[in-house]
């Protein structure tokens, strides 16, 4: 894990609440409607990389899915959520890691990435996360990644990220991927800017 990358995150943790977050969302709608499309079945094995202290998990067990990991490189962030679900927190499987270098134990049938693998700009580190999500997703499973677009911030928290089109983000998983839906949405930041998004869709094919 790269400690620079670890101990800028457990910054932007300290001492923010969650809501005050410009990546808040009270009800992450775009991927909850893209898990309802996919008709993602109540037992699938779910991923949520770079979760952090989202509300997607907390409504992903409201909508009776069992088997749900959140994956984040900040402990402090992930401390947040476990503290926001309680008891509930005992039913989640928790991952402190760096996705960029993170090897999963087993499968997953839906990985979903919202504002984190934009980060990785380094041409390696991007290659890494194909190959690693190429290899952790069932044949048949779902990718779905959401990233700043063409349209939207260059930066997020300090940081340098890669903005992605529907068809720059379809070239880099095209390999092991058939693209289902690619949509464009405007997230509204706490403090009332906006912020635009790509959100994919892909499914596993059996090509490799
Ligand atoms: C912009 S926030 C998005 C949080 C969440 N996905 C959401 O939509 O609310 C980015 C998250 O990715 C995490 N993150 C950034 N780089 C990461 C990496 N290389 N590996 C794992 N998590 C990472 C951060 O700690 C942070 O929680």
């Amino acid at each position: 894990m790269s400690s620079e990358r670890k101990s800028h995150w457990e910054k932007i943790y300290h001492g923010k609440a969650t809501n005050e977050m410009s990546w808040y969302q009270p009800k992450p709608i775009t991927s909850i409607r893209i898990i309802e499309d996919l008709k993602v079945a109540k037992s699938a094995r779910i991923i949520d990389v770079g979760g952090g202290d989202s509300l997607l998990v907390d409504h992903l067990l409201d909508l009776g899915y069992t088997n749900i990991t959140v994956l984040d490189i900040s402990e402090k962030a992930i401390q947040s959520a476990k503290n926001r679900l309680g008891t509930r927190a005992n039913n989640v499987h928790w991952i402190e890691a760096d996705v960029a270098s993170f090897t999963p134990h087993h499968q997953y049938d839906f990985w979903h990435d919202r504002a984190a693998f934009h980060f990785l700009i380094d041409i390696e580190e991007i290659d890494f996360y194909v190959s690693t999500v190429s290899s952790a997703i069932s044949v048949g499973g779902f990718l779905v990644i959401g990233t700043f677009s063409l349209g939207g911030p260059k930066k997020c928290s300090g940081l340098e990220i890669q903005q992605y089109s529907s068809q720059s983000m379809f070239e880099v998983f095209k390999s092991n991927f058939d693209r289902i839906t690619c949509t464009t949405v405007e997230h509204i930041t706490p403090v009332g800017s906006t912020q635009e998004f790509v959100f994919c869709s892909f499914q596993r094919n059996d090509l490799a």
